[in-house]
């Protein structure tokens, strides 16, 4: 298994969010940001579950097809019943970083924290957007949610111990 070197991960992560904090204003930025301060309390702010990681992973699958389900039939109901799937997950039954070995478990909590904010920002983003008719910046707001998503998976999906 390739160990992942956790300075070059941060330092992604770290520019990544610069990014996005370029395109908010200062008033945006304030609103969004609420991050939790390290992954245990951010594991204890949720829900328990008797789903095993990937269970929980297969429930955002089906509630990212619904959401997007939503936004071709134009039906902002779905998509708010997906988002709330998404927003408001439980944890899983074991600690989420035990899918991890060891030697990368620090990096994988690290971007867990991350992306929760992310994931819970962009959900806001899309509630946001679907105030308007706007689909076609509904759709926007939806396809940046799936790039927190596979931007994640292309460090971690196939990084797990069951690989
Ligand atoms: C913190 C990182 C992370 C984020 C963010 C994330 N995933 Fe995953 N995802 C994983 C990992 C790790 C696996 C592999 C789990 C395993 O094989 O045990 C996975 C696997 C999956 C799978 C495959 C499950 C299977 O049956 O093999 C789906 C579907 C999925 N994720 C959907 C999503 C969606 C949709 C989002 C965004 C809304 C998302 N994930 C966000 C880490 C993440």
């Amino acid at each position: 298994m390739k160990k992942i070197n956790l300075k070059i991960l941060l330092i992604s992560l770290i520019s990544s969010t610069q990014l996005n904090c370029v395109q908010l204003n200062q008033a945006d930025f304030l609103v969004h940001y609420h991050p939790h301060k390290n992954v245990q309390e951010l594991v204890k702010s949720k829900e328990k579950s008797d789903l095993s990681y990937k269970e929980l992973m297969q429930q955002f699958g089906r509630a990212y097809s619904m959401i997007q389900k939503g936004v071709i039939e134009q039906d902002k109901v779905t998509i708010e019943i997906g988002l709330d799937s998404i927003d408001t997950h439980p944890v899983p039954k074991e600690k989420p970083w035990s899918i991890i070995s060891k030697d990368n478990q620090e990096a994988f909590k690290a971007s867990l924290l991350y992306y929760d904010n992310q994931l819970h920002n962009n959900i806001i983003d899309i509630k946001e957007s679907l105030k308007t008719n706007n689909w076609i910046l509904i759709n926007q707001k939806v396809f940046d949610l799936s790039n927190q998503c596979i931007s994640c998976h292309m460090t971690w999906k196939d990084n797990t111990l069951n690989n």
